[in-house]
């Protein structure tokens, strides 16, 4: 059974073996999960794709300083409570109650952004596989009930410290960036855009954003994403793969990099210095940007991906 969920959703993921089956070996050992990944490193998309193959409930929850207790477990309804005294069926489940009641995932994303109080609800729950509700009554869960938390290491701000108790609770799941070919097959697969000079690029300019010592946190997979998608969107308007690629690489890119304190460059400068280093090495965007013009060689490759591609499409 476990096997089949592996397979099932190796299939609609590029890459992640290991993490997928780390997942899938906690929820059926009945632990639960700390996720630890800088943004857009499949955290969300895995966990989606694992509820969805093993065909169980998935709920999800952003970590912040406004999420209460009631919010996480439920509250009764006013109304009814004061029309009629309290009642069972007057409980308006949160996602907790019922994630523990149906054997589904609680994901909690950003979960050292919530506060201690939140947290110390979760900590019965997952060590006891119950909760007690006043007038509710107890809640017990139901296999594979399972809470996984994601936090961004590079996270600091408005952050609280998770007690230990939490962690004491919890077994860590590292998500770090995948590698060039899998990025680029990430990226392929989700803009459906045949030209790998242009991905190409995009996934390298991405990549060198995490490596700039002007920028604390680089861009992830999903900023090579959107800059491949506004790019094929500009040529529909213009011809002009180099001032497309930049326009599309700001917009896509600016707002995703966290840059150093001390630095006096804004993000564009160090964008546009990181493109033009690449341009040297990439040789630009050479010939129509809709029609690459590959060598016989390049030809092949892409002929392998779109058959690839097409291939992990259909399954999705
Ligand atoms: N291994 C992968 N296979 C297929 N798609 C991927 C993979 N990794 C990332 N993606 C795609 O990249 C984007 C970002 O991934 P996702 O939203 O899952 O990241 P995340 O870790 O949840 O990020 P955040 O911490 O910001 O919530 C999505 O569009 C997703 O489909
Ligand atoms: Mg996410």
């Amino acid at each position: 059974m476990m096997l089949d969920i592996y397979n099932k959703v190796k299939k609609a993921i590029v890459g992640r073996e290991q993490e997928i089956k780390s997942i899938l070996a906690a929820m059926d050992a009945g632990k639960h999960i700390l996720l630890e990944g800088p943004p857009g490193t499949s955290k969300s998309t895995l966990l989606r794709k694992i509820a969805r193959k093993a065909k169980i409930p998935f709920y999800i929850l952003e970590g912040n300083i406004d999420l209460t207790p009631a919010k996480l477990v439920g509250h009764f309804n006013p109304a009814k409570v004061m029309a009629d005294n309290y009642q069972p069926e007057y409980f308006e489940k949160g996602p907790l109650t019922k994630a523990m009641e149906e054997g589904g995932i609680l994901y909690i994303e950003e979960f050292n952004r919530m506060p201690a109080d939140v947290s110390n609800v979760l900590i019965t729950p997952m060590e006891e596989g119950e909760m007690t509700i006043p007038r509710y009554g107890l809640v017990k869960a139901v296999r594979p009930f399972t809470v996984i938390a994601a936090q961004n290491p590079y996270d600091d701000v408005g952050t609280v410290r998770v007690s230990r108790a939490f962690m004491d609770r919890i077994c860590l799941i590292k998500m770090e960036y995948q590698d060039e070919e899998e990025e680029r097959d990430i990226v392929r697969l989700r803009t459906g855009y045949e030209n790998p000079q242009v991905i190409n690029a995009a996934v390298k300019l991405v990549r060198k954003t995490r490596e700039h010592p002007d920028i604390k946190l680089g861009a992830s997979v999903r900023a090579a994403i959107d800059l491949v998608d506004i790019f094929a969107s500009l040529t529909k308007l213009a011809d002009q793969p180099d001032h497309n690629f930049q326009t599309a690489a700001h917009m896509a890119l600016t707002n995703k990099i966290w840059l150093n304190e001390v630095t006096a460059r804004n993000a564009e400068e160090i964008i546009d210095d990181i493109w033009d280093s690449l341009r040297v090495e990439t040789k630009g965007l050479k010939g129509k940007a809709s029609s690459p013009g590959l060598t016989a060689e390049g030809k092949e490759e892409s002929d392998k991906r779109e058959a690839l591609q097409k291939k992990k499409m259909t399954v999705l």
